[in-house]
């Protein structure tokens, strides 16, 4: 059973090999040289028959093809060059594909070059380092380890140097090896190795002393008047070799630097002279050697030197401003120069020397040294003057200069139609050239008067650069000749460039309910303020559209009209110059009502209404006040007495005249519940009614319910008086029953109301008032009646 089962999968395994396996191509995964040749076979056990081949997918001439036997086919690949290919046969009948193969190409490496060197710190000797490098063209990621390997006149069998995995290595103390010495032929072989392939480069030859690199020189660096002064020294000083000297100014803009070639004979050293070097000027020098056809050596330090000043390059430049004569004809020359560089060593002195009327020959010296400021002012009067500047170095003369200053209304030349324009920070100035002829122009230019640039030029226009920006200047065209100078022509404020618009700010705006007014001012304008053309006003409730209202630039106000009342606005301010927009920041306010005109009349009738409705409301609460207030007393409780005078009074009112007309529309009427006859030491009622009520006087006039009961009149100051016994009107002790001073009431029988007190004098004087209650005329209607 087993063996049958065994005997099944050997069958089935065999059945697989036959039909995968009868056809083949070999070898598997080739890898080339670039440029080599091979050839690929092709067999099939059981198929028989013509082939044909592709390489990556592209049928392949037949003439490459080889039939060696019934079996087997070669194809022949030529000089092949692809970096990684698929080969494959086919059946020439069906085209079925019978196998392939990849192949794939490598090359070797190339440009070895070898260098024999010292290490960074090392002070000469035989080199230790020997660094090899090459190049290797690479289509595969593979690791590859490079081998370097070498052989030379004593030992001609190879000898490993160095290996790495990178294109360059380093075989140190080779000094201490043997294998390379400083004489003889060498050669060197770079192998190159992956687990798939090894190549080898083509061997590089060389003699020592052509790879050997000298340390770099040693460098010493002199500044003398008018050059730099380079010496170094080499290791390398026994044998002919080649020095190449650069130099730089420091922080030169432009890559000016420049490199002197200086070949050196067998122990000769090495010196050269900078020359073409500016005065006082920061250098930067180094120096580098090698020996004949070797590696140049590294750079040496390199070394930073102020070269001196050399006298032909002092240009002095000297210039004069002249003010005009005073009273006394005295004017002030202000003469200016080109100072020497502070980078320069060495002290200067600088001598100015005034020579007067020269034409006349006489010669008047005044010498003024100084240690060099400039401007330097200086007094002369309305002669004509040379000013003479003169500076030494070390007590030796250096360079020298004058300058003529006409005599006060000296005919001379001048230019004329000088005319000026700016340009982003630059004014572009032109001029007519005078009649005479004139060896050039001095053109000087100032921002404030103090401070003052001058150049000389040839020709009639010159473009000034360097200006402070934004400032106005003052700019003077000389003409030059015959060493004299001629009237200076002025373009006064010309602006180097223009400043934006000042800053625009609203002052005040005035609300009114369909209008406001707006007042705006903008920041002083300067000299050279952008010219204003005019201004925007922008305006807009928070939802609408945003309106706007274009103002002359000469005004700074204005009606914002149509504006809805009561509703909040905002507005801003832009003013317009050719040369750009300033805006004010936005500002809110909120329409009235109504109109403001409206509302003083409107205020006006308003408090009239107010005081004429209070003074009636206080006249009513007044009235009001005496009708709950004034209860009459019962003169019938009372007993009658002399009533002081009025200064004795206090807290009572006088008694008006009983005639006194009502001074108010409302007529209190009071009223007591009447009281029974029989009992007249009844109190008064605490629970007394007394109404109050607004009541015409005609009404007053007609009969109460009680016909009993006359009616009154009441002054109203009695009022107070009233408060006083209503106050005390509870208590069961009236204090009318106190009263000591008594007198016998007169009685005149059949009167509602009657005088209580007699008439003094006094009282004759002041008007008398009385007052009643109804209840008074009940109690004495019985007596009357009795
Ligand atoms: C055909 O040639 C190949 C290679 O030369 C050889 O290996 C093979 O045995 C040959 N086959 C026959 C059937 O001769
Ligand atoms: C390369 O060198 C390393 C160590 O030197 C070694 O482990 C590796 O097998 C080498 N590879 C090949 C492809 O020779
Ligand atoms: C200096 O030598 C280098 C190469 O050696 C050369 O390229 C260069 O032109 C030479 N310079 C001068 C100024 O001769
Ligand atoms: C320019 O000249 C005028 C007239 O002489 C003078 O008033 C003004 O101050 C000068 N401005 C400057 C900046 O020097
Ligand atoms: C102007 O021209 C004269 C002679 O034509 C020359 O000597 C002088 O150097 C020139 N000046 C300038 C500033 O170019
Ligand atoms: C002012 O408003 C008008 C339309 O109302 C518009 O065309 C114009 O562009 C506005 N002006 C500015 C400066 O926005």
């Amino acid at each position: 059973m087993c063996c049958l089962l065994l005997l099944l999968v050997v069958v089935i395994s065999t059945a697989e090999v036959r039909s995968k396996n009868t056809c083949d191509v070999i070898p598997k995964d080739v890898y080339l040289e670039v440029g080599s040749d091979t050839e690929i076979m092709c067999w099939c056990l059981y198929v028989h028959g013509k082939v044909f081949w592709t390489l990556n997918s592209e049928i392949l001439p037949q003439s490459w093809s080889r039939s060696i036997n019934s079996s087997h086919t070669a194809v022949s690949l030529r000089n092949f060059t692809l970096h990684k290919a698929t080969l494959q046969c086919h059946r020439h009948d069906t085209e079925e594909i019978l196998g392939g193969t990849t192949i794939r190409t490598y090359s070797k490496p190339t440009d070895v070059g070898c260098m024999w060197h010292y290490k960074n710190d090392s002070w000469g000797g035989v080199p230790q380092l020997f660094t090899c490098s090459w190049k290797h063209q690479l289509h595969v990621s593979e690791q590859i380890n490079y081998t370097v390997q070498g052989s030379s006149w004593l030992n001609t069998s190879q000898f490993e140097i160095c290996s790495s995995q990178v294109n360059t290595c380093t075989f140190k103390d080779v000094h201490l090896s043997g294998n390379i010495t400083l004489v003889g032929n060498h050669n060197v072989t770079v192998r190159a190795k992956t687990s798939h392939w090894e190549v080898y480069s083509d061997p590089y030859e060389f003699e020592p002393q052509h790879i050997l690199q000298i340390l770099p020189p040693k460098l010493n660096l002199t500044a003398l008047s008018g050059h730099l002064l380079a010496e170094w020294s080499t290791s390398a000083v026994s044998k002919k070799h080649h020095c190449q000297v650069k130099y730089d100014k420091v922080g030169g803009k432009d890559a000016s630097e420049k490199v002197l070639n200086k070949t050196l004979e067998p122990r000769v050293k090495g010196k050269i002279t900078i020359d073409k070097v500016e005065s006082c000027t920061y250098y930067k020098v180094s120096v580098r050697c090698a020996l004949d056809k070797a590696p140049w050596s590294d750079w040496s330090r390199e070394k930073r030197l102020v070269t001196q000043l050399r006298g032909s390059d002092v240009k002095l430049q000297l210039w004069r401003k002249v003010t005009e004569p005073d009273q006394d004809g005295i004017r002030k020359v202000y003469a200016m120069w080109t100072e020497i560089p502070s980078t320069c060593q060495g002290a200067f002195l600088y001598s100015i020397h005034l020579t007067a009327n020269e034409h006349h020959g006489i010669e008047i010296d005044y010498v003024h040294t100084l240690c060099g400021s400039s401007p330097f002012q200086i007094s002369v009067n309305e002669d004509a003057h040379r000013l003479k500047l003169k500076v030494y170095h070390n007590d030796a003369l250096l360079a020298e200069d004058s300058v003529y200053v006409p005599a006060v209304g000296e005919t001379l030349p001048r230019v004329a139609n000088v005319q000026t324009s700016s340009r982003q920070g630059v004014i572009h100035v032109s001029w007519d050239a005078p009649a005479q002829t004139v060896t050039g122009y001095m053109i000087d230019w100032t921002h404030d008067g103090h401070q003052y640039s001058w150049m000389e030029t040839n020709s009639t226009s010159m473009s000034l650069f360097g200006l402070l920006e934004k400032k106005p200047h003052n700019i003077t065209v000389t003409p030059l000749f015959d060493g004299k100078t001629g009237l200076g022509t002025q373009a006064l404020h010309i602006c180097s460039s223009v400043s934006g618009l000042g800053r625009v700010f609203i002052v005040s705006i005035e609300a009114s309910d369909k209008s406001a007014h707006m007042i705006w001012t903008t920041q002083p304008q300067e000299v050279c303020s952008a010219v204003l053309i005019h201004y925007v006003v922008f305006y807009r409730t928070e939802q609408g559209r945003q309106l706007n209202i274009t103002v002359d630039g000469t005004k700074q106000e204005i009606d914002l009209k149509g504006l809805t009342p009561d509703t909040q606005y905002s507005t801003y301010v832009m003013a317009v110059a050719l040369t750009g927009v300033g805006h004010s920041n936005t500002r809110h306010f909120n329409t009235k009502k109504f109109d403001p005109r409206m509302v003083r009349p409107l205020i006006i009738f308003g408090v009239v209404i107010i005081v004429v409705v209070l003074f009636v409301g206080l006249c009513c609460a007044i009235q009001w006040k005496k009708f709950l207030k004034k209860q009459v007393p019962n003169p019938g409780l009372s007993s009658v007495a002399l009533w002081p005078s009025a200064s004795h009074q206090k807290g009572m009112v006088l008694f008006r005249p009983f005639s006194y007309p009502s001074e108010s529309l409302c007529e209190p009427v009071y009223m007591e519940q009447p009281q029974p006859i029989s009992t007249p030491d009844t109190h008064l009622d605490p629970t007394g009614v007394h109404k109050e009520q607004c009541i015409d006087p005609a009404v007053v006039a007609e009969p109460d319910k009680r016909p009993h009961e006359p009616e009154n009149t009441f002054n109203q100051s009695s009022s107070m008086e009233s408060t006083g016994l209503l106050s005390e009107g509870g208590s069961p002790l009236s204090p009318y029953r106190s009263q000591s001073s008594v007198e016998s009431p007169t009685q005149s029988g059949g009167q509602e109301w009657k005088r209580l007190l007699p008439m003094t004098h006094q009282e004759l004087a002041t008007p008398l008032s009385v007052y009643v209650t109804l209840d008074i005329f009940d109690q004495y209607q019985g007596n009357f009646e009795n």
